[in-house]
């Protein structure tokens, strides 16, 4: 009989996999989840990173990890776009002479492939150069991977004025024109170009990893197909429940939430988070602050140490502790897998990253959309309007829109409705990762695709 897969990449000394992440908490998680799922595998890891929001190499004592120079001042404040684009710069000879110091390394088990996250478009002339495969992971959805800023802006949709926000973008319903990408710089020529580099690196690779599931965005998995249909395209996630555990936070998860949850009724708590990059205004803390202690809903809220424009903290509203002393709980930052599958959280009021968004799905927990950049506006719309598993606040933070979309989605029957088609799309979710499931199938496939280079 065959031998086992992994057992075979076992004996062949567990070939090496280089990976890259970018260094940003929602593309590091993907990456370490792919990691760990690839070295169950039989594979040997090395993690290169940059020394910006460098991984803990303490939570993956199996990987090797190396660090390269990354060339940014530790005072700059730079917007995510910016920071990428001088990432993809200042990167590109550390990373080449890392590499090839590991493949002159000689006794070390051969490196069959690197894999990068899409962004780091350099590193597939590195590939090339040093006669590597290169396997690329996009940490977000297949939707926002069609609906590119470069096509967008191609067709013009970028050059609206306000009064056709609302209006369909007949290309990809159901988003509207305020549902596509919106970015932080106002250099949008950057965007587009950056959105160029990735699309051919993308095109050049040997293999297109998706952390998606085939059936969540079918029609825009076909799409992904047509676009590069040159590159095989493989769906593996949601790669937080395919590979469980394996995240690595940057910030330290304050995990006493845990027991203050225990306390809590079922399904009675709603779990108030942003990300790792959003920030907010002092104004629109009072207005969340204010909502939630009119709901009269239990609360669990992560404020991130920085997330408030120009403050490292501020005064809450005048008697909102008195009022909601035994309902609600601030931590700077939580093991939101952990919070999002515990019984008694019933609404995830999100910024609709990508993670957030699968997991909040992976755990059955219907959702409250305040997108703020990228992709986060067009995943809110598929939550809102296609899944139909989430409220969307249109208008900003406003105290009493707050308290009414919150008690929408945890009190009224609306809310129960979307919790039945969330569970009917965790169980999709769980059916793909299981044996003989289209994302299980996928990873077989990759790891063929990788041992046969
Ligand atoms: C970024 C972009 O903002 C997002 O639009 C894109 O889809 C991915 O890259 P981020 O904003 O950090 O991501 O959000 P998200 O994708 O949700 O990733 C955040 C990660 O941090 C999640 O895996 C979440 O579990 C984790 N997290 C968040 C915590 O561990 N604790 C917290 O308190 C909050």
């Amino acid at each position: 009989m065959e031998k086992a897969k992994d057992l075979q990449i076992q004996e062949m000394k567990a070939p090496r996999l280089v990976m890259f992440p970018l260094p940003f908490q929602g593309h590091i998680n993907p990456m370490l989840q792919l990691a760990t799922l690839l070295n169950s595998k039989g594979f040997s890891i090395t993690i290169i990173h940059t020394h910006f929001n460098s991984p803990n190499p303490s939570h993956f004592p199996n990987f090797h990890f190396e660090s390269i120079l990354d060339g940014l001042s530790d005072d700059q404040a730079l917007d995510p776009i910016t920071l990428i684009s001088i990432l993809n710069d200042t990167c590109q000879e550390p990373f080449q002479d890392c590499l090839s110091r590991l493949l002159s390394n000689g006794p070390d088990p051969p490196i069959k492939c690197i894999i990068t996250d899409t962004v780091f478009h350099f590193t597939q002339a590195v590939a090339d150069q040093l006669g590597l495969p290169r396997i690329v992971l996009r940490a977000n959805g297949a939707t926002t991977a069609t609906a590119t800023y470069k096509l967008l802006r191609e067709k013009g949709y970028f050059s609206m004025k306000d009064q056709r926000l609302d209006s369909l973008v007949p290309e990809f319903p159901p988003l509207r024109v305020r549902d596509l990408p919106s970015f932080s710089t106002a250099d949008l020529e950057m965007v587009y170009q950056l959105s160029i580099k990735m699309e051919n690196a993308i095109k050049a690779s040997s293999g297109f990893l998706v952390n998606t599931f085939n059936d969540l965005e079918p029609i825009e998995l076909e799409k992904l197909r047509r676009d590069y249909h040159l590159v095989q395209i493989f769906t593996i996630g949601p790669l937080n429940k395919f590979s469980p555990g394996s995240s690595n936070s940057l910030l330290t998860q304050d995990h006493s939430c845990m027991a203050w949850l225990d306390k809590q009724a079922p399904r009675s708590v709603i779990y108030v988070s942003f990300g790792s990059l959003a920030s907010i205004s002092k104004t629109d803390l009072v207005e969340i602050a204010c909502g939630l202690a009119n709901s009269d809903q239990p609360f669990l809220w992560v404020v991130r140490p920085g997330s408030i424009h120009g403050h490292d903290w501020v005064e809450l509203p005048e008697g909102f502790e008195e009022k909601t002393r035994e309902r609600g709980k601030i931590v700077k930052w939580a093991p939101q897998q952990e919070v999002l599958a515990h019984p008694s959280v019933g609404g995830f009021w999100t910024h609709n990253g990508w993670n957030s968004t699968l997991e909040s799905i992976c755990e059955g927990v219907p959702m409250l959309c305040c997108p703020y950049l990228w992709d986060q506006k067009a995943n809110a719309r598929y939550v809102s309007h296609l899944w139909r598993v989430g409220v969307q606040l249109e208008n900003g933070f406003e105290r009493d829109e707050i308290e009414w979309a919150i008690r929408r989605l945890m009190v009224d029957t609306e809310g129960e409705k979307m919790r039945e088609r969330i569970s009917g799309l965790q169980e999709k979710a769980m059916n793909c990762i299981r044996k003989g499931g289209s994302s299980y199938e996928s990873l077989e496939s990759v790891v063929d695709l990788i041992m046969s280079f």
